[in-house]
């Protein structure tokens, strides 16, 4: 379906019935990343899976996308679907961010977080000079350069090896994203602000979930996000990447099927 926002529309897929989950993707994906979670979940949640502006279906908007105009999409997709509890909010990597600027801004939405492949700091300046790399490349050459720089360091060795399939999928996926998109995310991803000290006011029942084997936010972030959240649940996905929930599905599902029915007794 698509939701009419006040500047742009934006697809969402909603399916399922309960506990509303909010599956945000992350860069430069789409709803289409969530599908084995969308698929499996549904049968005990309302899962709901936006497209991010400029992402899949969603078309682009004058960028940069900062985190906070993006967790804002995200509670306005809410209000238009006239979700009235909290929702547990899961995020993967530039979906976690969005997931941190979601819990500064509109706290009393959220019934829990899970924060999956992500991390809480700010860019580094090598990291920042890299962002205009990307975009400069972006704009020269289209979103292929962002795929070819990121795709052969975005899933663990093994599943290059096994899942040869999967990794034609996720490149597919990532191919749904406009150059513009592109850019403008990158820009977004930039200029966040370190979300370090949001982690110390998380109330929030929280689980970090990441795989092992990250070449893109290597796993210590998890182990530093589970630190300074009180109460946190950390688990480590073995033989994954920086994609666990399609690299291992059943370990992620179960580890989200945990989490949701804990948070509802
Ligand atoms: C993502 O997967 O969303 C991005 O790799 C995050 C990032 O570039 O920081």
């Amino acid at each position: 379906m698509r939701i009419e926002l006040q500047d742009t529309n934006l697809f969402v897929e909603q399916v399922g019935d309960g506990q509303p989950l909010l599956l945000i993707h992350g860069f430069p994906l789409n709803h289409e990343m969530w599908r084995p979670q969308i698929d499996t979940l549904s049968a005990k949640a309302k899962v709901i899976a936006p497209d991010l502006r400029g992402h899949g279906q969603s078309p682009p908007t004058d960028g940069p996308y900062s985190m906070d105009l993006l967790a804002d999409d995200c509670a306005g997709i809410l209000e238009a679907l006239e979700i009235d509890q909290p929702v547990v909010v899961c995020g993967l990597s530039m979906g976690g961010y969005i997931s941190f600027a979601f819990y500064r801004r509109h706290p009393e939405l959220v019934a829990g977080l899970i924060l999956a492949a992500t991390r809480a700091g700010a860019d580094s300046v090598e990291a920042k000079t890299k962002r205009d790399d990307a975009a400069q490349q972006t704009e020269k050459h289209g979103p292929q350069s962002v795929i070819d720089s990121m795709l052969p360091i975005l899933l663990a060795p093994q599943t290059y090896q096994d899942k040869p399939d999967l990794v034609s999928r996720v490149a597919g996926i990532m191919a749904q994203t406009s150059s513009s998109g592109m850019v403008s995310a990158l820009m977004g991803m930039k200029s966040r602000p370190d979300s370090t000290t949001t982690l110390r006011q998380i109330k929030s029942p929280t689980l970090i979930i990441h795989g092992e084997g990250d070449q893109i936010i290597p796993a210590n972030e998890a182990s530093a996000m589970h630190a300074g959240i009180a109460g946190s649940k950390l688990k480590i996905i073995p033989d994954a990447g920086h994609l666990p929930n399609l690299e291992q599905t059943q370990l992620f599902n179960q580890a989200l099927e945990s989490f949701l029915s804990e948070l509802n007794t």
